[in-house]
Protein backbone atom coordinates (compact mmCIF):
# COMPACT_ATOMS: atom_id res chain seq x y z
CA UNK A 1 0.00 0.00 0.00
CA UNK A 2 1.60 3.63 -0.61
CA UNK A 3 1.68 5.95 1.57
CA UNK A 4 -0.71 8.94 1.77
CA UNK A 5 1.60 11.67 0.78
CA UNK A 6 3.69 9.38 -2.13
CA UNK A 7 0.13 8.96 -3.43
CA UNK A 8 -0.30 12.70 -3.53
CA UNK A 9 2.84 13.34 -5.00
CA UNK A 10 2.41 10.92 -7.78
CA UNK A 11 -0.72 12.65 -8.70
CA UNK A 12 1.53 15.79 -8.61
CA UNK A 13 3.45 14.48 -10.87
CA UNK A 14 0.68 13.25 -13.37
CA UNK A 15 -1.13 16.17 -13.03
CA UNK A 16 2.12 18.17 -14.04
CA UNK A 17 2.96 15.91 -17.09
CA UNK A 18 -0.94 16.98 -18.26
CA UNK A 19 -0.23 20.56 -17.78
CA UNK A 20 3.11 20.78 -19.78
CA UNK A 21 2.16 18.96 -22.46
CA UNK A 22 -1.31 21.12 -23.06
CA UNK A 23 -0.70 24.15 -25.26
CA UNK A 24 -3.60 25.97 -23.19
CA UNK A 25 -3.18 27.36 -19.47
CA UNK A 26 -6.17 27.96 -17.32
CA UNK A 27 -5.27 30.22 -14.23
CA UNK A 28 -5.40 27.29 -12.21
CA UNK A 29 -2.38 25.78 -14.41
CA UNK A 30 -0.79 28.65 -14.23
CA UNK A 31 -0.37 29.42 -10.58
CA UNK A 32 0.16 25.80 -9.96
CA UNK A 33 3.35 25.96 -12.38
CA UNK A 34 4.37 29.04 -10.46
CA UNK A 35 4.24 26.61 -6.94
CA UNK A 36 6.92 24.20 -8.38
CA UNK A 37 9.57 23.78 -6.38
CA UNK A 38 10.56 20.07 -6.33
CA UNK A 39 13.98 19.66 -8.37
CA UNK A 40 12.47 17.29 -10.36
CA UNK A 41 9.30 19.36 -11.35
CA UNK A 42 11.01 22.51 -11.20
CA UNK A 43 13.36 20.75 -14.20
CA UNK A 44 10.80 19.49 -15.85
CA UNK A 45 9.02 23.12 -16.51
CA UNK A 46 12.59 24.11 -17.76
CA UNK A 47 13.27 21.90 -20.45
CA UNK A 48 9.30 22.33 -21.46
CA UNK A 49 10.19 26.34 -21.31
CA UNK A 50 13.20 26.00 -23.36
CA UNK A 51 12.44 23.89 -26.33
CA UNK A 52 9.24 26.16 -26.48
CA UNK A 53 11.70 29.21 -26.71
CA UNK A 54 13.95 27.01 -29.29
CA UNK A 55 10.18 26.67 -31.26
CA UNK A 56 8.82 30.00 -30.63
CA UNK A 57 12.40 32.61 -30.86
CA UNK A 58 15.12 30.03 -32.44
CA UNK A 59 18.57 29.84 -30.30
CA UNK A 60 19.89 32.88 -30.36
CA UNK A 61 20.42 34.70 -27.25
CA UNK A 62 20.11 38.64 -27.97
CA UNK A 63 22.04 41.39 -26.18
CA UNK A 64 21.12 44.82 -25.26
CA UNK A 65 23.90 47.36 -23.60
CA UNK A 66 22.93 49.35 -20.98
CA UNK A 67 23.36 52.49 -20.45
CA UNK A 68 22.01 54.70 -17.19
CA UNK A 69 21.79 58.03 -18.57
CA UNK A 70 21.44 59.61 -15.34
CA UNK A 71 19.94 58.63 -11.90
CA UNK A 72 17.97 62.51 -11.51
CA UNK A 73 14.37 60.94 -10.56
CA UNK A 74 11.19 63.29 -10.35
CA UNK A 75 8.90 60.30 -8.91
CA UNK A 76 9.19 58.40 -5.59
CA UNK A 77 8.63 54.78 -6.18
CA UNK A 78 8.82 53.25 -2.55
CA UNK A 79 10.78 50.33 -3.77
CA UNK A 80 13.41 52.22 -5.49
CA UNK A 81 17.23 53.15 -4.36
CA UNK A 82 17.10 56.41 -7.03
CA UNK A 83 13.37 58.04 -6.13
CA UNK A 84 13.36 61.37 -5.71
CA UNK A 85 13.56 61.72 -1.52
CA UNK A 86 16.59 59.63 -0.95
CA UNK A 87 18.96 62.12 -0.30
CA UNK A 88 22.03 59.90 0.25
CA UNK A 89 22.73 60.21 -3.21
CA UNK A 90 25.28 61.81 -5.68
CA UNK A 91 23.07 62.62 -8.61
CA UNK A 92 24.68 62.53 -12.04
CA UNK A 93 23.93 63.52 -15.88
CA UNK A 94 26.20 61.78 -18.41
CA UNK A 95 27.23 63.88 -21.16
CA UNK A 96 25.79 63.73 -24.60
CA UNK A 97 29.79 62.50 -25.56
CA UNK A 98 30.04 59.59 -23.06
CA UNK A 99 26.45 58.39 -24.71
CA UNK A 100 27.34 58.15 -27.71
CA UNK A 101 30.86 56.95 -27.32
CA UNK A 102 29.46 54.15 -25.17
CA UNK A 103 27.22 53.59 -27.93
CA UNK A 104 29.82 53.62 -30.36
CA UNK A 105 32.01 50.62 -27.82
CA UNK A 106 28.63 48.48 -28.17
CA UNK A 107 28.49 48.89 -32.62
CA UNK A 108 32.01 47.77 -32.19
CA UNK A 109 31.89 45.13 -29.92
CA UNK A 110 29.13 43.45 -32.27
CA UNK A 111 25.80 44.45 -29.64
CA UNK A 112 23.84 45.88 -32.23
CA UNK A 113 21.87 46.95 -29.29
CA UNK A 114 21.74 49.85 -26.48
CA UNK A 115 19.35 50.44 -24.13
CA UNK A 116 19.20 53.86 -22.56
CA UNK A 117 17.67 53.78 -19.28
CA UNK A 118 17.41 57.08 -17.03
CA UNK A 119 15.19 58.62 -14.28
CA UNK A 120 12.03 59.20 -15.04
CA UNK A 121 11.82 63.50 -15.99
CA UNK A 122 9.01 65.07 -18.77
CA UNK A 123 11.25 68.38 -18.63
CA UNK A 124 11.84 69.91 -22.23
CA UNK A 125 15.63 70.01 -21.52
CA UNK A 126 15.39 66.04 -21.22
CA UNK A 127 13.66 65.25 -23.98
CA UNK A 128 15.81 67.22 -26.40
CA UNK A 129 18.62 65.58 -24.97
CA UNK A 130 17.76 62.81 -25.63
CA UNK A 131 16.95 63.56 -29.06
CA UNK A 132 20.38 64.89 -29.57
CA UNK A 133 21.37 61.71 -28.26
CA UNK A 134 19.17 59.53 -30.62
CA UNK A 135 20.46 61.49 -33.58
CA UNK A 136 23.80 61.15 -33.32
CA UNK A 137 24.08 57.53 -32.39
CA UNK A 138 21.87 57.15 -35.54
CA UNK A 139 24.40 59.13 -37.40
CA UNK A 140 27.17 57.47 -36.36
CA UNK A 141 26.87 54.05 -36.36
CA UNK A 142 24.83 53.14 -39.80
CA UNK A 143 27.57 51.31 -41.42
CA UNK A 144 28.15 47.61 -43.25
CA UNK A 145 27.73 46.10 -40.53
CA UNK A 146 24.79 47.66 -38.82
CA UNK A 147 22.37 49.14 -42.11
CA UNK A 148 20.25 50.50 -40.00
CA UNK A 149 22.60 51.95 -37.31
CA UNK A 150 22.38 50.46 -33.75
CA UNK A 151 18.97 49.40 -32.35
CA UNK A 152 17.88 51.58 -29.54
CA UNK A 153 15.49 50.76 -26.54
CA UNK A 154 14.23 53.04 -24.88
CA UNK A 155 13.41 52.98 -21.33
CA UNK A 156 12.65 56.57 -19.87
CA UNK A 157 8.98 56.43 -17.89
CA UNK A 158 5.81 57.82 -18.76
CA UNK A 159 5.95 60.66 -21.51
CA UNK A 160 3.15 62.55 -23.40
CA UNK A 161 2.59 60.81 -27.02
CA UNK A 162 4.38 63.67 -28.54
CA UNK A 163 7.56 62.77 -27.05
CA UNK A 164 7.28 59.49 -28.36
CA UNK A 165 7.25 60.75 -31.61
CA UNK A 166 9.55 62.93 -31.21
CA UNK A 167 12.12 60.64 -29.90
CA UNK A 168 11.39 58.01 -32.71
CA UNK A 169 11.94 60.40 -35.53
CA UNK A 170 14.84 61.86 -33.91
CA UNK A 171 15.86 57.85 -34.00
CA UNK A 172 15.88 57.62 -37.25
CA UNK A 173 15.38 54.12 -37.57
CA UNK A 174 11.68 53.42 -36.48
CA UNK A 175 11.98 49.81 -37.32
CA UNK A 176 14.19 49.15 -34.48
CA UNK A 177 12.97 51.43 -31.59
CA UNK A 178 11.95 49.82 -28.94
CA UNK A 179 10.84 50.79 -25.32
CA UNK A 180 10.50 49.44 -22.19
CA UNK A 181 8.01 50.62 -19.55
CA UNK A 182 6.89 47.80 -16.52
CA UNK A 183 4.03 47.88 -15.26
CA UNK A 184 5.44 46.35 -11.67
CA UNK A 185 2.29 44.88 -11.05
CA UNK A 186 -1.45 44.83 -11.97
CA UNK A 187 -2.72 44.81 -9.04
CA UNK A 188 -4.24 48.34 -7.93
CA UNK A 189 -3.92 48.26 -4.79
CA UNK A 190 -0.68 46.79 -4.39
CA UNK A 191 0.39 49.61 -6.73
CA UNK A 192 -0.79 52.12 -4.97
CA UNK A 193 1.25 50.81 -1.81
CA UNK A 194 4.31 50.96 -4.04
CA UNK A 195 4.18 54.33 -5.25
CA UNK A 196 2.03 56.03 -3.03
CA UNK A 197 4.67 57.51 -0.94
CA UNK A 198 3.91 61.28 0.01
CA UNK A 199 1.21 61.76 -2.68
CA UNK A 200 0.40 59.68 -5.74
CA UNK A 201 3.72 60.00 -8.05
CA UNK A 202 2.42 56.96 -10.70
CA UNK A 203 -0.68 55.58 -11.44
CA UNK A 204 -1.49 51.53 -12.75
CA UNK A 205 -3.88 53.64 -15.45
CA UNK A 206 -1.17 56.32 -16.73
CA UNK A 207 1.50 53.38 -17.14
CA UNK A 208 -0.98 51.43 -19.33
CA UNK A 209 -2.21 54.29 -21.55
CA UNK A 210 1.72 54.70 -22.20
CA UNK A 211 1.88 51.32 -23.54
CA UNK A 212 -0.73 51.75 -25.17
CA UNK A 213 0.77 55.11 -26.47
CA UNK A 214 3.84 53.69 -27.39
CA UNK A 215 2.07 51.09 -29.19
CA UNK A 216 0.22 53.45 -31.52
CA UNK A 217 3.48 55.26 -32.14
CA UNK A 218 4.92 52.28 -33.76
CA UNK A 219 7.36 51.28 -30.97
CA UNK A 220 8.10 47.22 -30.01
CA UNK A 221 6.64 47.97 -26.61
CA UNK A 222 8.32 45.96 -23.50
CA UNK A 223 6.78 45.77 -19.86
CA UNK A 224 7.42 43.69 -17.06
CA UNK A 225 6.49 42.94 -12.81
CA UNK A 226 8.66 43.03 -10.17
CA UNK A 227 8.35 39.11 -8.62
CA UNK A 228 8.30 38.87 -4.50
CA UNK A 229 6.70 42.15 -3.67
CA UNK A 230 5.86 42.63 -0.29
CA UNK A 231 2.01 41.64 -0.23
CA UNK A 232 2.07 39.89 -3.46
CA UNK A 233 0.41 36.42 -4.74
CA UNK A 234 0.86 33.67 -7.52
CA UNK A 235 -2.59 34.85 -7.94
CA UNK A 236 -1.40 38.40 -8.77
CA UNK A 237 1.26 37.14 -10.97
CA UNK A 238 -0.54 35.13 -13.10
CA UNK A 239 -2.84 37.71 -13.32
CA UNK A 240 0.07 39.92 -14.64
CA UNK A 241 0.26 37.24 -17.43
CA UNK A 242 -2.48 37.85 -18.46
CA UNK A 243 -2.49 41.52 -18.56
CA UNK A 244 0.47 40.65 -20.73
CA UNK A 245 -1.28 38.84 -22.91
CA UNK A 246 -4.35 41.10 -23.03
CA UNK A 247 -1.68 43.93 -23.77
CA UNK A 248 -0.22 42.24 -26.78
CA UNK A 249 3.31 43.14 -25.79
CA UNK A 250 6.37 42.43 -27.82
CA UNK A 251 8.99 42.08 -24.98
CA UNK A 252 8.93 41.41 -21.52
CA UNK A 253 11.92 42.23 -18.25
CA UNK A 254 10.95 40.37 -15.46
CA UNK A 255 13.28 40.30 -11.81
CA UNK A 256 13.01 39.90 -8.24
CA UNK A 257 11.91 42.49 -6.07
CA UNK A 258 14.95 43.41 -4.12
CA UNK A 259 14.99 45.13 -0.54
CA UNK A 260 16.75 48.85 -1.42
CA UNK A 261 18.50 51.27 1.89
CA UNK A 262 17.71 53.64 -0.35
CA UNK A 263 13.43 52.90 -0.69
CA UNK A 264 11.23 52.74 2.45
CA UNK A 265 10.02 49.18 2.17
CA UNK A 266 12.61 47.67 4.39
CA UNK A 267 10.48 47.34 7.54
CA UNK A 268 8.33 44.66 4.84
CA UNK A 269 11.39 42.61 4.34
CA UNK A 270 12.13 40.37 1.03
CA UNK A 271 11.72 36.75 0.09
CA UNK A 272 13.93 34.26 0.86
CA UNK A 273 16.71 34.52 -1.71
CA UNK A 274 16.59 30.86 -2.92
CA UNK A 275 12.54 30.71 -3.00
CA UNK A 276 13.08 33.97 -5.08
CA UNK A 277 15.20 33.18 -7.50
CA UNK A 278 13.33 29.71 -8.00
CA UNK A 279 9.77 31.77 -8.18
CA UNK A 280 11.99 34.54 -10.59
CA UNK A 281 12.75 31.85 -12.83
CA UNK A 282 9.38 29.81 -12.74
CA UNK A 283 7.61 32.90 -13.78
CA UNK A 284 9.84 33.53 -16.47
CA UNK A 285 9.35 29.48 -17.98
CA UNK A 286 4.94 30.23 -17.29
CA UNK A 287 5.47 33.83 -19.42
CA UNK A 288 7.01 31.61 -21.96
CA UNK A 289 4.75 29.46 -22.28
CA UNK A 290 2.08 31.36 -22.30
CA UNK A 291 2.78 34.44 -24.19
CA UNK A 292 5.05 32.03 -26.74
CA UNK A 293 6.84 34.65 -29.54
CA UNK A 294 8.11 37.65 -27.43
CA UNK A 295 11.56 38.66 -26.59
CA UNK A 296 12.45 37.96 -22.73
CA UNK A 297 15.04 39.57 -20.85
CA UNK A 298 16.53 37.91 -18.26
CA UNK A 299 16.83 40.70 -15.52
CA UNK A 300 20.05 41.82 -13.87
CA UNK A 301 18.83 41.70 -10.36
CA UNK A 302 18.60 37.59 -10.77
CA UNK A 303 22.37 37.50 -10.62
CA UNK A 304 22.21 39.36 -6.93
CA UNK A 305 20.36 36.01 -5.94
CA UNK A 306 22.75 33.74 -7.53
CA UNK A 307 26.18 34.95 -9.48
CA UNK A 308 24.37 32.25 -12.03
CA UNK A 309 20.94 33.54 -12.00
CA UNK A 310 20.75 35.23 -15.69
CA UNK A 311 22.69 31.96 -17.44
CA UNK A 312 19.68 30.16 -15.13
CA UNK A 313 16.88 31.73 -16.72
CA UNK A 314 18.25 31.19 -20.13
CA UNK A 315 17.37 27.72 -18.97
CA UNK A 316 14.17 28.87 -18.21
CA UNK A 317 12.81 30.76 -21.40
CA UNK A 318 14.87 34.12 -21.72
CA UNK A 319 16.54 35.34 -25.10
CA UNK A 320 17.57 38.55 -24.46
CA UNK A 321 20.17 39.88 -21.60
CA UNK A 322 21.44 43.53 -20.94
CA UNK A 323 25.00 43.94 -20.29
CA UNK A 324 25.61 46.91 -18.08
CA UNK A 325 28.01 49.36 -20.13
CA UNK A 326 27.92 52.22 -17.90
CA UNK A 327 31.12 53.73 -16.72
CA UNK A 328 31.78 52.45 -13.25
CA UNK A 329 32.13 56.16 -11.89
CA UNK A 330 28.53 56.35 -11.97
CA UNK A 331 26.79 52.91 -11.69
CA UNK A 332 27.32 53.11 -8.31
CA UNK A 333 24.70 55.98 -8.32
CA UNK A 334 22.10 53.99 -10.06
CA UNK A 335 21.46 51.40 -7.29
CA UNK A 336 17.71 50.82 -7.41
CA UNK A 337 17.98 48.00 -5.13
CA UNK A 338 20.89 46.65 -2.86
CA UNK A 339 23.87 44.81 -3.86
CA UNK A 340 23.84 45.36 -7.54
CA UNK A 341 26.10 42.93 -9.11
CA UNK A 342 29.63 44.49 -11.28
CA UNK A 343 29.30 48.46 -10.10
CA UNK A 344 32.93 48.54 -10.21
CA UNK A 345 33.53 46.42 -13.54
CA UNK A 346 33.86 48.27 -16.97
CA UNK A 347 31.92 47.24 -20.22
CA UNK A 348 34.47 44.98 -21.27
CA UNK A 349 34.17 42.67 -18.64
CA UNK A 350 30.64 42.94 -18.13
CA UNK A 351 30.63 42.20 -21.60
CA UNK A 352 32.40 39.06 -20.89
CA UNK A 353 30.31 37.82 -17.69
CA UNK A 354 27.32 37.81 -20.35
CA UNK A 355 29.12 35.57 -22.97
CA UNK A 356 30.20 32.97 -20.37
CA UNK A 357 26.52 33.24 -19.35
CA UNK A 358 25.73 32.23 -22.83
CA UNK A 359 28.57 30.02 -24.05
CA UNK A 360 27.12 27.86 -20.55
CA UNK A 361 24.00 27.23 -21.85
CA UNK A 362 22.77 25.51 -24.82
CA UNK A 363 22.03 28.98 -26.99
CA UNK A 364 24.29 30.80 -29.63
CA UNK A 365 25.12 34.68 -29.27
CA UNK A 366 23.40 37.13 -31.92
CA UNK A 367 26.47 39.20 -32.51
CA UNK A 368 25.25 42.77 -34.68
CA UNK A 369 21.43 41.74 -34.84
CA UNK A 370 18.49 43.48 -33.79
CA UNK A 371 16.99 40.74 -32.76
CA UNK A 372 12.93 41.86 -32.75
CA UNK A 373 10.42 39.54 -31.45
CA UNK A 374 8.90 37.22 -33.85
CA UNK A 375 5.36 38.63 -32.14
CA UNK A 376 6.12 42.15 -33.13
CA UNK A 377 7.27 40.72 -36.59
CA UNK A 378 4.03 38.92 -37.53
CA UNK A 379 2.23 42.19 -35.80
CA UNK A 380 3.71 44.15 -38.61
CA UNK A 381 2.60 41.70 -41.16
CA UNK A 382 -1.18 41.41 -39.86
CA UNK A 383 -1.17 45.27 -39.86
CA UNK A 384 0.29 45.93 -42.91
CA UNK A 385 -2.53 43.47 -44.65
CA UNK A 386 -5.55 45.52 -43.51
N1 LIG B 1 14.01 45.57 -6.72
C1 LIG B 1 13.88 45.08 -7.96
N2 LIG B 1 13.63 45.81 -9.06
C2 LIG B 1 13.55 47.14 -8.88
N3 LIG B 1 13.30 48.13 -9.75
C3 LIG B 1 13.34 49.30 -9.10
N4 LIG B 1 13.57 49.09 -7.79
C4 LIG B 1 13.70 47.74 -7.63
C5 LIG B 1 13.93 46.91 -6.51
N5 LIG B 1 14.06 47.39 -5.27
C6 LIG B 1 12.98 47.88 -11.16
C7 LIG B 1 11.55 48.34 -11.47
C8 LIG B 1 11.73 49.36 -12.56
C9 LIG B 1 13.07 48.99 -13.14
C10 LIG B 1 13.76 50.08 -13.85
O1 LIG B 1 13.81 48.60 -12.01
O2 LIG B 1 10.80 47.24 -11.94
O3 LIG B 1 10.72 49.33 -13.54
Amino acid sequence: MKLWWSMELENGRKNLDRILSSGSFSDGDIVYLLSLREEKEVRALAKRAFDETTRQVGENVYFRGLIEVSNICTLNCRYCGIRRANHALNRYEMKKEEIVELALWAANHGLGNICLQSGERQDEKFVDFISECLKEIHRKTVSERLPNGLGITLSLGDQEKNVYERWAEASGNQQQLRYLARFETSNERLFDFLHSAKGKSKTLDRRLRALKDLRKCGYQVGTGVMIGIPGQTLEDLCADIRLFEELGIDMLGMGPYLRSDGGELLKYGQMEPRELLQLSLNMIAVARLVLKDVNIAAATALDVLDSNGRAKAINFGANVLMPNLTQAKYKSGYQLYDHKPSVEKEASSVLEKVVQDVLGSHRKIAWNLSGSSPHWRKRQISNSGR
